[in-house]
């Protein structure tokens, strides 16, 4: 029997970073170069973010496929969703492609990259696995402000905004830099919750960025008047203290 008819085919999972293809890492690129298959999520509007990143990188022959990702309320819905998809690229795989799936930011951040991946190993526990991580979404934010996420000894809470239970504001106050994922219906409740949390600071917005219709914005008024849109966040920041210039420190940031 012929070993190469056999081989499986090696499965990638590359973050295209938030939106700006010069946000692709030049291993993401290089892989995205080689493979047999590109595999991304269908877009909720016409446009796919990832989709749009490997449109602008050039150099790639993989064939593309879209591939539904329902957002039913219903888990068991959606488990489905996962596992048929997951066979799909399992399919692939066994015709020795190389496969990727590539995601919005990093694959590992709140994706379905990582939902994915279970149903993909346990259909086909031998392949072999590469994930290539991707710029998130609030690296980008926070740099088009050029203000430090987190600095010395302060904290950082990446978290959904909805879904909000009885803890999230205990969770808040301990916190020195919060960035609030997928903010769109909820960005006025919001802006009372940090500001009840004591975040004191910067208050910071982006919507859809990388694209043409890239939303940045400052300050609690200007957010609060922001359109509804699922491609946005919020990163707020405490006020920095000043550390006075002959203290002892007891680490560096490097
Ligand atoms: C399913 S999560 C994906 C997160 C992504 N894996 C990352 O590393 O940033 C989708 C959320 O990420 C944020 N996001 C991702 N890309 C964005 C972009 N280009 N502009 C604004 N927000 C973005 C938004 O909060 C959005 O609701």
């Amino acid at each position: 029997m012929d070993s190469a008819k056999n081989r499986i085919g090696r499965f990638y999972g590359i973050g295209t970073g938030p939106g700006d293809p010069g946000l692709l890492t030049l291993k993401g690129a290089e892989r995205l170069r080689k493979v047999n298959v590109i595999f991304a999520a269908a877009a909720r509007d016409k446009k796919s973010f990832a989709g749009g990143v490997i449109d602008a990188l050039g150099g790639c022959s993989a064939q593309r496929i879209s591939l539904p990702f329902t957002m039913a309320k219903v888990m068991a819905d959606r488990e489905q969703q996962w596992i048929s998809n997951a066979r799909t690229i399992v399919t692939e795989l066994e015709k020795g492609h190389d496969c990727a799936f590539v995601t919005i930011g990093d694959p590992l951040l709140y994706s379905t990259y990582s939902y994915l991946l279970r149903e993909i190993v346990a259909l086909l526990p031998k392949v072999e696995i590469e994930t290539i991580p991707g710029i998130m979404a609030f690296q980008d934010l926070i740099s088009r402000f050029n203000l430090p996420t987190v600095e010395d000894r302060e904290s950082l809470l990446i978290t959904p905004a909805w879904g909000r239970d009885q803890n999230f504001s205990a969770k808040l106050k301990q916190a020195d830099t919060v960035v609030l994922m997928k903010t769109s219906a909820f960005r006025s409740e919001l802006m009372s919750e940090l500001d009840e949390a004591g975040f004191d600071g910067e208050l910071l917005y982006g919507a859809q960025l990388g694209q043409e219709r890239e939303d940045l914005r400052r300050g609690a008024t200007a957010i609060k008047e922001a359109p509804d849109e699922y491609l946005s966040m919020v990163i707020a920041k405490r006020r920095a203290e000043r550390q006075p210039v002959n203290m002892k420190r007891e680490s560096r940031d490097e």
